[in-house]
């Protein structure tokens, strides 16, 4: 596992955004899986400059979300359905068709999940993931305790992320009780792995992902076991690392032909 320490927020959204630039620049098709959430807004703003400057073509990249909330309407402003089309569709001028969010409205969810893994394949995988991780290490929305080997499925959403996401809502009751996610299997499947976390508030969970036990009660800490992860991070975000120092020393020296 790579990890980049950035003195800001800001500086990590541009870096994790040149990793995502230099993926669609050497392949015009390439699958992106989308995470929502505050933590990757940087990323994407960042990517919509250079598609307004014309040095970024969007038009025939794939998105696949990471997960969506059951029981609001694909309409709710907070829904991911609606995020991804305001923060990633439109600003990046991808085609809304080449774009999917899980179903958290289907009927059967069990088929919906299903055919969600299906599409990914048929796309011929992700190559880059975009991840943020929540305060008690979730990614996508596996919450602790979720199985390394998951696949895309309805979950139950912490009391901790209903917490953290009420900011979004009207209210703390308005923050729906489920979701359906792509599970950890299927997020260790892409080629390539970028997470990235801002504030001392994630400082604990990342000290767990990266250097912690890898164990079900912080799923973020899967990614050790994945070959081509990058973790980028602000300083406060780095605070409870116990080899930040190290971890800089290697970026700083890291062969030119590997940047
Ligand atoms: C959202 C997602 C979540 C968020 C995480 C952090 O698609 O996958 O894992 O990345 O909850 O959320 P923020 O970035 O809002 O702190």
């Amino acid at each position: 596992m790579e990890v980049v320490i950035k003195k800001t927020a800001d500086e990590v959204g541009a870096l994790a955004a040149d990793l995502v630039g230099r993926v669609v620049e050497s392949k015009p098709r390439a699958v992106i899986g989308l995470a929502t959430g505050s933590s990757p807004l940087a990323i994407y703003a960042g990517l919509a400059k250079r598609v307004e400057a014309g040095s970024l073509d969007f038009t025939g990249v794939r998105g696949f979300a990471l997960d969506e909330y059951v029981g609001i309407p694909e309409d709710h402003p907070q829904s991911y359905a609606s995020v991804i089309r305001h923060e990633v569709i439109e600003p990046l001028h991808m085609d809304p068709a080449l774009v999917q969010v899980p179903d958290g409205r289907a009927v059967d969810v069990e088929v919906a999940c299903r055919e969600y893994e299906q599409a990914i394949v048929d796309a011929g995988g992700i190559d880059i993931q975009i991840l943020g991780i929540g305060a008690n290490g979730h990614i996508g929305f596996n919450e602790p305790s979720s199985s390394f080997a998951s696949r895309t499925r309805i979950k139950t959403l912490a009391p901790k992320t209903r917490a953290d996401n009420a900011r979004f809502f009207d209210s703390l009751d308005d923050v729906p009780t489920h979701c359906v996610t792509q599970g950890l299997g299927t997020i260790m499947h892409a080629r390539r792995l970028v997470l990235v976390a801002q504030g001392e508030g994630k400082a604990d969970a990342i000290a767990a992902a990266v250097e912690g036990p890898v164990a079900a009660i912080c799923p973020a800490s899967v990614l050790q076991f994945h070959e081509h992860a990058t973790v980028i991070i602000d300083e406060a975000a780095a605070s409870k690392l116990r080899l930040a120092d190290y971890y800089t020393y290697t970026y700083d020296n890291k062969p030119a032909w590997q940047l």
